[in-house]
């Protein structure tokens, strides 16, 4: 490693980047030591503001696209080359805790500034990026942020999505936008050399295996749907059974139903039904309507393919006398990330002797749509019992850190290429 790009990584503070993530845990905490900052809120509103004074007081560039992903930039020598980008999302389940997305955005910060402290002159700039609305638990689907930037998804295709009281995504983005006057405007998928994502690992492999970093080697299939069903409101203690159209009761059968589908004895395959809405949800009315979510998860293509394509004729199969609505909302192939990112990463953590495994991830990230327009990987680190999306999410400084030197030199081997 150069001796200038050793002095940067040995610039990551492992102190500076903990208190990053208490300043930032504050904004939305909730019992338990959790995090509730969903997309577009007002409290993401206030990380985004925090994440903005920090970039300003370093004179980073800053700039937003139309999303509201918002890029921070240290320029590198020749301003005609295509940056290499690291980031991740602020935004949090609604029961969420104080790593999964922040981390990733805080640890691309630390490196910038290391870079910057130390003096390092990169070819290639270095841009954090913070998605936008990575979570989907408040406006689905997932990873909407990166999906929109680099166009697998149409800003005009999701500004219509509501959340569970009803506000549309525009009205809420077009707030978000509005907050945060001093960025520049920023286009839609401008040419990236790379993109590396640090994250917790969000399950317990490194623990169990004693390894501080993980160097990601893809990331599984997945598939989102809305589910409807339609009924027709009754009394509870009138109606008789033969006579009603139930929706919960058809909600029920078709979540059994998917359950056969997907039951899998090697636990490999994942699903999961975590959102559902009743109308009128009244305990002595017949529901007349239910909305819910499907979640599917495999690594493998031809099997997340075929679980696809079966959701829709099972679930009207099992509705019953109720009417269905089936709606595709996600459709995320496994992705394979790029050898030669996969290796700088391995290289990095090697040379500054951070113990370390591949690993694929189970969990979605950006990194899987930023993986189809540029050179991508991910670095994980260590979250205690494998626990995420939960109040109990945990870290240690040290990991972060560790995880954070790997990024910055992984960083500057990628911006002078
Ligand atoms: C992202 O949080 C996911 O659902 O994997
Ligand atoms: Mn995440
Ligand atoms: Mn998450």
């Amino acid at each position: 490693m150069r001796e200038d790009h050793r002095e940067a990584v040995d610039r990551v503070h492992a102190t500076r980047l903990w208190q990053r993530h208490v300043e930032m845990a504050a904004i939305g905490a909730i019992p338990g030591n959790g995090v509730n900052r969903a997309a577009f809120s007002a409290e993401d509103i206030r990380a985004r503001q925090l994440l903005v004074s920090w970039a300003e007081a370093r004179r980073f560039g800053i700039s937003m696209d139309a999303i509201g992903n918002i890029f921070v930039r240290r320029p590198g020598l020749d301003p005609d080359v295509p940056p290499v980008m690291s980031g991740s999302h602020m935004d949090t389940q609604p029961r969420g805790g104080r790593f999964d997305g922040i981390y990733g955005v805080l640890a691309a910060f630390e490196a910038l500034e290391a870079i910057d402290e130390a003096g390092v002159k990169t070819r290639r700039s270095i841009e954090l990026v913070a998605w936008s609305n990575e979570e989907g638990g408040r406006f689905a689907p997932c990873t909407m942020g990166s999906a929109v930037h680099t166009g697998a998804r149409a800003l005009e295709d999701i500004v219509g999505v509501t959340d569970n009281e009803g506000v549309v995504l525009k009205d809420a983005l077009a707030i978000t936008l509005a907050a945060i006057p001093q960025a520049k405007g920023r286009e839609f998928n401008a040419p990236a050399a790379a993109y590396v994502e640090a994250h917790i690992e969000q399950g317990p492999l490194l623990e169990m295996q004693g390894k501080t970093v993980g160097v990601v080697t893809g990331i599984q299939g997945l598939r989102w749907f809305n589910i409807e069903v339609f009924g027709k409101t009754d009394h509870a203690g009138t109606t008789p059974l033969k006579l009603r159209k139930d929706a919960v009761r058809a909600a029920v059968d078709i979540i059994m139903a998917l359950r056969e589908l997907t039951s899998d004895p090697d636990d490999v395959l994942r699903f999961t039904v975590g959102r559902m809405l009743v109308t009128p949800n009244s305990p002595n009315s017949v529901a007349s309507h239910v909305l819910f979510s499907v979640d599917i998860r495999h690594p493998d293509q031809a099997t997340i393919q075929r679980l696809g394509e079966a959701v829709e004729p099972l679930a009207r199969k099992a509705a019953g006398v109720c009417d269905v609505k089936v709606m595709p909302t996600l459709h995320d192939d496994p992705c394979v990330f790029d050898a030669q990112v996969v290796s700088a990463i391995e290289r990095a953590a090697q040379t500054l002797g951070v113990s370390n495994l591949r690993l694929a991830s189970g969990a979605s990230h950006d990194a899987n749509y930023m993986s189809r327009v540029c050179p991508a990987g991910m670095i994980f680190v260590p979250c205690e019992n494998g626990v995420s999306h939960n109040e109990a999410e945990n870290a240690k400084p040290e990991d972060l850190a560790a995880g954070a030197r790997v990024l910055t030199a992984t960083l500057l081997e990628l911006a002078n290429r």
